[in-house]
């Protein structure tokens, strides 16, 4: 496996590739690995000659108040694993190799980055627009992997490669979770064996709002508010949103007459964590 500090570098390898005539899958990450990742990276080996991970903490899209200094890395385990699965380049550069001193050229998709987690965090998914599509360009991908974890962030991308045009196709991948349902996160880490035992509150919640999803409710306020209610039941969790949007604008619904992506995000204790569910019977 080839570990590249430089884009030249990743360049280089995909010159070749593409002389060869090989299909290239690429998985963007910020690095931490685990089983969510993994499960990423070996779809891309099964359906790609050629597979990269990048492994970038993204400077852009943290906010001023936000963990960026703090964000847990290990660079060594993250490629033992890249490698363990049959990975052939990861890609790990430094912020300076990304973004130069005079970087003005940033990406954005307006309405969809705008409700859910775009409310608190303003600047986000214009960063990881901006870094996605430098990492579309580095890499020449043909396929591109994210997690419905982050499922405000897999339709955001979704959107910029139509609305934009990009020659990739993106594959979204479900959600993978701890044996007690928390969704594994990188920022799990962060929580206290107490915390970490009542995160489990998200995932209760979303199962009962699923539940009353698939039994026909389509009342989208009155499962809003059962959500809600059974994660405030729980004193260490503070609601940031629990929300019901169409899964195509992202927009609030009252009824539920097609996809719909049930999201939600919580504080348990500082740390913060989202979780969703997608119901899509189109
Ligand atoms: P990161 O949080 O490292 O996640 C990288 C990819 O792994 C994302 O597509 C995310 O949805 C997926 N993922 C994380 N946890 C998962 C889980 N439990 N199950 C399935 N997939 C999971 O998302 C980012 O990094 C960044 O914003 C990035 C796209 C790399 C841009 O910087």
């Amino acid at each position: 496996m080839v570990i590249a500090k430089e884009i030249s570098q990743v360049k280089q390898n995909v010159r070749e590739w593409k002389k060869q005539g090989l299909s290239i899958g690429l998985v963007p990450t910020m690095g931490y690995l685990h089983e969510g990742h993994a499960s990423l990276i070996k779809k891309a080996r099964e359906e790609n000659d050629r597979v990269i991970v990048s492994d970038f903490v993204n400077p852009i899209q943290f906010g001023p108040k936000e963990d960026l200094a703090t964000y847990p890395r290990d660079f060594e385990a993250d490629c033992k694993l890249c490698e363990s699965i049959g990975a052939d380049l990861i890609f790990n550069p430094e912020p300076c190799e990304m973004y130069e001193d005079d970087f003005h050229s940033y990406v954005g998709v307006n309405t969809l980055s705008e409700g859910l987690c775009g409310k608190s965090r303003p600047i986000h998914f214009n960063g990881v627009c901006t870094v996605v599509t430098k990492l579309f360009n580095i890499t020449e991908a043909d396929r591109a992997y994210f997690g419905q974890k982050d499922a405000q962030q897999l339709a955001i991308v979704r959107r910029m490669v139509r609305d934009l045009n990009y020659n990739i196709q993106i594959v979204g991948c479900p959600i993978v979770r701890e044996e007690d349902g928390l969704a594994k996160s990188s920022r799990n880490t962060y929580l206290t064996p107490e915390e970490r035992k009542k995160a489990t509150i998200l995932h209760k919640a979303l199962e009962e709002g699923e539940r009353m999803v698939n039994e026909g409710e389509t009342d989208a306020n009155k499962i809003v508010e059962t959500v809600r209610n059974i994660i405030e039941s729980e004193p260490l969790a503070k609601v940031d949103y629990v929300e019901i949007v169409d899964w195509n604008e992202l927009q609030k619904v009252e009824k539920i007459d097609g996809p719909i992506l049930m999201a939600v995000a919580v504080y348990i204790g500082k740390v913060r964590l989202i979780d969703n569910f997608i119901v899509d019977n189109s």
